[in-house]
């Protein structure tokens, strides 16, 4: 395990819409050089790049044609490896985003395979045997090439699935074993092109769709597994400080495959939509553990989470995040002070925490958006990053049509510039909060966690973190708690009192005492 991610707080850069250096409108590695001083005065010692590889682009970035290029529109492989060793001079480490689990159909591998004569790339995808055969049960696009067959997809359209096998097999004419050979090529291009990245000093990766790997596998996937644990075996001997982060929203199952950390995610009954986005199923109204006028319930929480921590002690870490390309801005249901409580929360929880640019500043989620690059429902978390004044925002000086998403000029637009000036902005709290974080061994990723007080439907929620007591009522009524702890309010939200053995917190805050 990486001693660094211990203490490592992420920050996520979606590289469109981050700082755009060359005047066209799409961010670019220029861009996110001149802007790691921005990152690292947010505590931040951590990037995750969302990918920048050489793609048509269907899916962002996520159908990598060429993954061993970066895209044009970011520079070159010379600029990345320059962003590597300028963040390393700051401190800063920089994962990549790794997509195992398919190409693009642009792709130079797919375009083999889709030839009719074999050649070394014909087993690296999923076809059928013949066009005619297409089992309803699978995501197969049909009749658009030379070959005879049909292929899997695994997201969208335009992204093939790579063969890595089959655990169970129903169809044994064109479903492999995981040990077939070429299955195994596809495992072994995986770890080539994870070497070229980390030679050339990328710190590790994040994982796009960890679970995805083997086919017709339920459960723990325990094929997917071994590929992983192969992957992990490679780095502890070969790349011993590198992370690999899962997007697989199982922690016990990923952390088992050799994760160091995993994500809870926007999920049905996950962790991070019950504390942040759950909806009350009558009246749609959100009721997550966090929204001020909900009766969210943090034992339902606690039920998986403590689970989860438990199995994961010392193998690894559970990655609560702000948000991230793929799901609203929590400023679209929460108000700036709601999002502020749950964010230094985020950063007050053990595990690896990942802050979603823009959310430092309470961006918004921009409704209404044509979808952009395979976005839709997500486009409008993925709009421009909002420096300051300047024209654009400071985002970019392309003439604003010309912009790769809109951004937001209104009068009341959140800037980084306006955030700093206010001593309460979101930006400034968690600024103190992650100071207070690295500085203190138990606020860490491997310090304890011990549940204080915690009552179905009830605030406030309390706990311990070593020599810290973290207590937060996140409703806009005055809530009271059973307390028996005396000590320094080193940080807060708001205020509270102490009534005899009563914590008494005010309407939305949050306190972190020193006991
Ligand atoms: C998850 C990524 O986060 C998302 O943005 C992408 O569209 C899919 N995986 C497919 O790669």
């Amino acid at each position: 395990m990486p001693k660094w991610l211990n203490d490592a707080v992420f920050y996520e850069i979606y590289p469109q819409t981050f700082c755009d250096s060359n005047g066209d409108g799409i961010g670019d590695i220029g861009g996110i050089r001149s802007k790691l001083d921005y990152v690292k005065s947010l505590g931040c010692n951590a990037i995750w790049l969302n990918p920048v590889y050489d793609s048509p682009f269907m899916d962002a970035g996520y159908d990598v044609r060429d993954y061993y290029k970066v895209a044009e529109r970011y520079g070159t492989n010379e600029d990345l490896k320059a962003l590597f060793e300028e963040a390393h001079e700051r401190g800063i480490r920089i994962l990549l985003d790794l997509v195992p689990g398919h190409t693009s159909d642009q792709n130079k591998w797919f375009l083999e395979s889709k030839k009719h004569e074999r050649n070394e790339y014909s087993g690296r995808y999923i076809w059928t045997d013949s066009v005619w055969e297409a089992p309803p049960q699978y995501r197969l696009l049909c009749g658009i090439s030379e070959r005879d067959g049909n292929y899997l997809v695994n997201f969208f359209s335009s992204q093939p699935a790579l063969n890595y096998g089959f655990n169970n097999i129903s169809h044994p004419a064109w479903q492999k074993a995981p040990s077939d050979p070429d299955c195994q090529a596809t495992v072994e291009a995986l770890k080539s092109i994870m070497r070229f990245w980390l030679d050339m000093g990328c710190d590790g990766f994040r994982v796009d769709m960890a679970d995805s790997l083997v086919k017709n596998e339920d459960g723990d996937k325990p094929e997917t597994c071994k590929i992983w644990r192969s992957i992990r075996e490679m780095l502890d001997k070969d790349y011993p400080e590198a992370a690999l982060v899962s997007e697989w929203c199982n922690p016990r199952v990923a952390i088992g495959a050799g994760f160091h950390c995993d994500f809870y995610l926007d999920h049905d009954n996950n962790g991070y939509r019950i504390l942040f986005r759950e909806k009350d199923q009558s009246t749609g109204e959100c009721n997550a553990v966090f929204a001020k006028n909900s009766k969210g319930d943090i034992t339902k929480f606690l039920d998986e989470y403590l689970e989860d921590l438990k199995d994961t002690k010392e193998k690894g870490y559970i990655s609560f995040i702000t948000c991230n390309h793929d799901t609203p801005r929590m400023t679209r249901l929460f108000t700036p002070l709601e999002a502020k409580i749950a964010y230094s929360f985020i950063f007050l929880m053990p595990g690896v925490p990942f802050l979603y640019y823009g959310d430092e500043i309470g961006m918004s989620f921009m409704e209404g958006l044509p979808s952009k690059e395979g976005g839709f429902s997500r486009t409008g978390t993925r709009t421009p990053m909002q420096w300051d004044s300047s024209v654009n925002c400071g985002f970019s000086n392309a003439p604003a049509e010309k912009l790769y998403l809109p951004v937001d000029t209104s009068d009341s637009a959140v800037t980084v510039e306006k955030a700093e000036k206010d001593p309460d902005s979101i930006l400034n709290t968690l600024r103190k909060v992650i100071t207070i974080r690295h500085e203190n061994p138990s606020l860490r990723s491997d310090g304890d966690f011990e549940v204080i007080y915690a009552v179905k439907e009830k605030y406030p929620f309390i706990f311990k973190r070593g020599d810290f007591i973290i207590a937060v009522n996140p409703t806009d009524i005055v809530q009271k708690a059973p307390f028996a702890f005396d000590g320094n309010t080193v940080f807060e939200i708001g205020n509270h009192s102490k009534e005899g053995n009563y914590l008494i917190m005010a309407p939305q805050t949050l306190l972190l005492l020193k006991i």
